[in-house]
């Protein structure tokens, strides 16, 4: 039950109240036939649902909530800054949180990352870092280098640049993008190599193909290359070794900036603060993140630029101020938000949570390895602690099909406790980074059971033979 001024409210009146809430990815038509799983409070790796049933957060959130629920020092320091001082503009005045946390930010990211644009979630840190990317290019006098290169399955965001860089299909049908504006890559996944190849040989196709594609549009014609280092929500594609820091040296060779979209692989996910220079030895030009910054507390994002490219534009216009990056947001370093991060990262540091991540990833890997004698699934791949289970091709078909065998997996693990993230036919989980050796144990344990019963549908119905 949820009180609204002296109103109880219960799970159904609240699922009814949310027909009014038009979720991301609804469909209009079905707004009214929604009724989803009402969270009402959480504890560390655990959600309880509005009929009081204790549920695992298997994706943490959104790959959010890297410290979990309910963390009290992040709430502390939230309520205590709301208090003091809740918002100031970032036009004309600087706040505390957001300078010390710029500053912070300037420290942990790799190499000369040290402008900190900070922005309001994921869509808009990689919105401001491709507009950044063709502002450069004006600044610079080259106003035609302003094509972008992504590669099939990337998830950039929802705002329009973001989305038109977004390479996932099925997000594709009935909206507007700007389609001229990106040129798409193969997606780096291993499981669908070519049958009969070597990971080595694809991972060389893939180079060969960024390089005939640059041939092709020209090098002075392609300001950025944006990338996730592991691609999430298009099923977290692990790229074969090596094949990260080649296409970040043909960037470097080709005057191409490299956009690394670390929304979800940074602030420990892999096991560092960033992913890029500490797990693939890359140093970027521009790092993006959201997400994980504040723990899922606050909204937030920001992109963080290579002084280089500040230098050279202070080279090229001197202190022209006509030159200035119209861009930003009322809630660029919003000072509550600030507040969530920089507790976050002092938790982080303090705690280790990096080194946990290192140490538990292999058990958790090797766990979910374990699925993989169950029928249904065709491909279990992650690193750090993300991690997809995909089904296999045998039942690998039309979008409608897919997305009944995701959330059917979606369903059973649910009556068992555990939420899962569904992607079509794939599931994906990106736990707490906190998260014990029990609580893997028990989400593989229900994943498992989930997965299995799902599978015993699918043969009851025929959609696959027994
Ligand atoms: C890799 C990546 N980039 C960007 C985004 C967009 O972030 P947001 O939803 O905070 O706008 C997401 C969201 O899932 C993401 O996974």
């Amino acid at each position: 039950m949820t009180e609204r001024s002296g109103e109880n409210l219960d799970r159904e009146s609240l699922q009814e109240m949310d027909h009014h809430f038009f979720h991301p990815w609804d469909s209009p038509n079905l707004l009214d036939q929604n009724a989803r799983t009402v969270i009402s409070s959480g504890h560390d790796a655990t959600v309880v649902d509005a009929d009081g049933h204790e549920i695992l957060d298997g994706p943490s959130g959104m790959w959010c909530l890297n410290l979990g629920h309910g963390v009290e020092e992040i709430i502390e320091a939230m309520t205590e800054q709301a208090r003091t001082m809740v918002y100031s503009s970032p036009w004309g005045t600087a706040n505390p949180p957001s300078a010390i946390l710029s500053d912070r930010l300037a420290e942990i990211a790799p190499g000369d990352l040290n402008r900190v644009m900070l922005t309001t979630g994921g869509s808009t840190a990689n919105d401001s870092a491709l507009r950044f990317a063709a502002y450069y290019n004006n600044v610079m006098g080259r106003p035609e280098k302003k094509h972008f290169i992504s590669r099939q399955k990337a998830y950039h965001g929802s705002t329009l640049l973001a989305a038109s860089v977004s390479g996932k299909e099925r997000d594709k049908y009935y909206v507007d993008l700007l389609t001229d504006m990106a040129t798409f890559l193969s997606a780096p996944n291993p499981y669908r190599r070519p049958a009969g190849m070597t990971v080595e040989a694809f991972c060389d196709t893939l180079i060969d193909e960024f390089e005939e594609t640059i041939e092709r549009i020209g090098a002075n014609k392609i300001a950025a290359y944006i990338a996730e280092p592991v691609l999430a929500s298009g099923g977290v594609i692990v790229p074969p070794a090596g094949y990260n820091k080649r296409m970040w040296e043909v960037c470097r060779a080709n005057d191409i900036l490299y956009i690394s979209d670390e929304v979800v692989t940074g602030f420990g996910r892999l096991g560092a603060f960033f992913a890029s220079k500490d797990v693939f030895d890359i140093e970027p030009d521009i790092i993006t993140c959201a997400k994980g910054l504040t723990s899922g507390y606050a909204p937030m994002g920001a992109a963080i630029i290579s002084e280089r490219i500040i230098e050279n534009i202070r080279q090229k216009c001197g202190d022209d101020p006509s030159i200035a990056f119209s861009n930003g947001y009322t809630y660029s370093g919003h000072p509550v938000a600030c507040a969530a991060a920089l507790k976050t990262i002092e938790i982080i540091e303090r705690d280790n949570v990096c080194g946990h991540v290192r140490e538990l990833a292999p058990y958790f890997q090797a766990k979910m390895q374990e699925l993989h004698d169950i029928p249904i699934v065709g491909d279990v791949r992650g690193t750090g602690l993300m991690v997809a289970v995909e089904a296999n091709e045998e039942i690998d078909g039309s979008l409608e099909q897919d997305r009944a065998i995701g959330n059917r997996i979606d369903a059973h693990c649910q009556a068992l406790g555990l939420l899962v993230r569904p992607t079509v036919n794939l599931c994906v989980l990106s736990p707490v980074l906190t998260i014990s050796k029990s609580d893997v144990d028990e989400m593989v344990y229900r994943l498992r059971q989930g997965i299995e019963r799902a599978y015993e549908d699918l043969k009851r119905e025929g959609v696959i033979s027994a």
